[in-house]
């Protein structure tokens, strides 16, 4: 039977989601969750009241979400769009935005190339250094819009202001977008540098800090024009891009600083003791700004390592690309659940002999 699908996406490989096993209880720490409920006034606010409301539209300018995010960033309602995920900020770019095509490394958020092939864009792929660190002078030298991760995934590393300063320096003409989806975690956000370069957007998620992966909140804050350019695209494919329940999930969320800085902190503190237990048991971690650990060990295999702590319960996600294969790449939970990913690899390593 013929699929019907145009002929220039038959080739296109898709975005490959962590997986999300339902044979068993796991400890899931493969896809960058939180381990922590939404804010307390996410749950007050999805009344039944609210569901009823579901009848209705969502409000297409998500203006009182825009808001929230725009006084806690101390910029503009113009200077804020939201999407679902930000997943659809990245796409709404890299549709309309790379003209010049497209730069990124060849070690990153693995959506970028796949949002390159869906629309036929030419990129520049350029490796990160040895150390898994971003080659800055390299990126200044490419052409076309650039996307960094900053901090970077899967490997954590995160660059400071002043270099993502010299990227937007290099080329004034050039856009340049920064993703910003773990910066909460210990980067430092570009977002005020927004005033001084016309050239920056700056995409952030609710998915991680602020609990609400399922509710599918992300958003960009850029120049007024870049975000109204974003605007025209985002009315072209689909104006209701945020339901409803979100938009209420993500103002009472962004308006919570308090339970915000205590996951956060929370997250941080259980990263700390979790690099340090596995670089005690000869692991290289690198240095993560980020809710996850990226590690590996000369003691096992990576791939073996990931499949051993699977039949124990814990999840975690293994790349099998080939300079990052020997790791995994571990979020961080709870402390309970940290201390549970250690002592199942204390067990694993006794198992093996290693
Ligand atoms: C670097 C990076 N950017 C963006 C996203 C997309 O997040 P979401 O669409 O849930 O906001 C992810 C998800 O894991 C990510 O790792």
């Amino acid at each position: 039977m013929p699929s019907f699908l145009s002929s220039k996406f038959a080739a296109l490989e898709a975005y490959v989601p962590g997986e999300q096993p339902r044979d068993k209880a796991y400890i899931k720490l493969n896809t960058n969750e939180s381990p922590y409920p939404p804010a307390p006034g996410v749950l007050d606010v999805i009344s039944r009241e609210a569901v009823s409301d579901l009848r209705l539209y969502s409000d297409p300018t998500c203006l009182a979400t825009r808001r929230a995010i725009a006084k806690r960033y101390g910029v503009g309602v113009e200077n804020v769009l939201v999407s679902n995920g930000s997943d659809e900020s990245l796409n709404f770019l890299f549709m309309g935005f790379t003209e010049p095509g497209a730069v990124f490394a060849d070690i990153t958020y693995g959506f970028y190339k796949v949002f390159g092939d869906l629309y036929g864009i030419p990129y520049t792929v350029i490796p990160l250094n040895d150390d898994f660190t971003i080659p800055v002078e390299k990126f200044c030298e490419a052409k076309g819009t650039m996307f960094i991760a900053n901090p970077n995934a899967p490997t954590g590393i995160a660059l400071t202001t002043a270099q993502i300063e010299m990227l937007l320096q290099s080329d004034p003409n050039r856009l340049v977008v920064v993703d910003e989806a773990y910066v909460d975690f210990g980067g430092e956000t570009v977002v005020p540098l927004i005033e001084k370069y016309d050239n920056l957007a700056v995409v952030q998620t609710f998915s991680k800090s602020r609990s609400l992966a399922g509710a599918r909140l992300g958003f960009t804050i850029a120049p007024a024009p870049i975000i109204a350019a974003m605007e025209t695209l985002r009315y072209s494919t689909n104006p209701y891009n945020v339901n409803r329940l979100t938009l209420l999930a993500g103002t009472a969320a962004m308006e919570d600083e308090s339970y915000f800085q205590k996951n956060r902190q929370a997250i941080i503190d259980a990263r700390a003791w979790t690099k340090a237990q596995l670089e005690a048991r000869s692991f290289t971690v690198t240095d993560s700004m980020t809710n996850f650990l990226f590690a590996a060990t000369d003691r096992l295999d990576g791939g073996e390592l990931y499949a051993a702590l699977k039949d124990k319960g814990v999840l975690v996600r293994h790349f099998t690309s080939a300079r990052i294969c020997q790791y995994n790449r571990i979020t961080v939970g709870t402390m309970a659940e940290m201390e549970t990913l250690v002592e199942k690899i204390d067990e694993i390593f006794a198992e093996k002999g290693v």
